[in-house]
């Protein structure tokens, strides 16, 4: 299986399956001198964590990172850093009932096409739970991000028709709103609508799909490179590489066709002698490369497949067939919510990388 690795300078490789014994990573790339500690990790993971409430699942895994190499001294060194992160709780026991047919939604029938083989325990590579590797690798790119005065928040933007009014003006307080939801909604009444709509939709054995919108703030201009790099390219490859992804957006995204030019146009303005634009319809980029101002993007997840509704499919061996999940399954009912934390990863793992690129732009 290729493709286990993303980025240029800084660079993640993930290995390890849902039910295997645990979950890694190794982050080349990172420069020297950045203190990094094993809690800066946990902290990260802890946001992404199942388990943490009833709206997702009830795996429960204490997501414990262990550094194995790249720092001493809770320094990094320059050299690749390796992170473990063992799984504790997989229960295989749910999915040996339902091994021999293809589930909707999920990727085992892809699977078994291109590899003849497919770990049904927890759906192997295709389980969520490689994201705890993103999320982990994401950590240490958000320190580096902070040392240079970027910040960066992602958030739950909308669960099926309910979607949050949200105003980028602080992004301090816009981090502190969103880790007070439940469901990393900033707006306090989206976010208890947000809520109730998951009950409900629970309660019938039904899920729901969400939005997910990040802001990144305190750029420099010029982190993307113009044509086949482009930041938002880069962006959307990181974005579309999660499961369940289904669409990326960049500043007003598809709402910009709706757009005339004279009102889609942001128009530069100096704002204590620095170029602004009066308005961001471009999300922070142009050309490809980061203007200045906020760098703004969303995400579309689609509602979780594994559903507790009986659904129509086929065996292995092609023979329609009926698909229940065997009771007590575990699941989010919007897979969206602990998206969040992985968007922010991702979204941060392009920007350091992006940082560390333009360190060779010019003399
Ligand atoms: C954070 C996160 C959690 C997820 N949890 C579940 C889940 O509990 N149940 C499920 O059916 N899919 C879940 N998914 C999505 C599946 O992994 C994904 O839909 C499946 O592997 C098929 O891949 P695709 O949707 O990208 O085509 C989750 C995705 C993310 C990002």
């Amino acid at each position: 299986m290729a493709s286990n690795s993303f980025g240029v300078i800084f660079k993640i490789t993930t290995w390890g399956e849902s039910h295997g014994k645990a979950m890694g990573v190794v982050i080349d790339g990172c420069p020297a001198g950045l203190s990094l500690e094993e809690s800066d990790i946990y902290t990260e993971l802890a946001w992404r964590a199942p388990g943490r409430n009833t709206l997702m699942s009830p795996r429960i895994e204490p997501d414990k990172p262990e550094i194995l190499s790249g720092v001493f001294d809770g320094k990094t060194t320059g050299a690749p850093i390796s992170i473990l992160i063992p799984n504790s709780d997989a229960d295989s026991s749910k999915y040996e009932p339902i091994k021999n047919l293809l589930r909707p939604g999920h990727a085992n029938y892809t699977y078994l096409e291109k590899y003849g083989i497919f770990d049904y325990r927890g759906n192997g590579r295709a389980s969520a739970r490689e994201t705890v590797c993103r999320v982990a690798a994401g950590a240490i790119a958000k320190k580096l991000l902070s040392h240079y005065g970027i910040k960066l928040v992602a958030y739950l933007k909308q669960i099926g028709t309910v979607s949050a009014k949200v105003l980028h003006k602080d992004i301090t307080q816009l981090i502190q709103t969103t880790k007070q939801s439940a469901v990393f909604c900033p707006e306090a009444k989206a976010s208890e609508t947000m809520i109730k709509l998951i009950e409900e939709t629970k309660e019938r054995g039904d899920s729901l799909g969400g939005i997910v919108e990040f802001v990144a703030d305190g750029l420099p201009t010029g982190l993307g490179d113009p044509i086949y790099e482009k930041l938002e390219a880069n962006l959307a490859h990181a974005m579309l590489s999660l499961p369940a992804t289904k669409g990326f957006e960049i500043g007003s995204g598809f709402q910009s066709v709706l757009m005339n030019g004279s009102e889609h146009n942001d128009i530069f303005i100096k704002e204590e002698g620095i170029i602004r634009t009066k308005t961001n319809h471009a999300g922070g980029t142009l050309g490809g490369i980061s203007n200045g101002m906020p760098l703004v993007g969303r995400v579309a997840f689609k509602p979780t497949s594994s559903i507790s509704h009986e659904q129509e499919t086929l065996t292995l061996e092609k023979e329609a067939a009926a698909i229940k999940l065997p009771s007590g399954s575990r699941n989010d009912p919007c897979v969206a919510i602990r998206a969040v934390p992985v968007v922010e990863a991702m979204a941060a793992l392009v920007l350091a990388d992006s940082l560390l690129l333009n360190k060779c732009s010019r003399l």
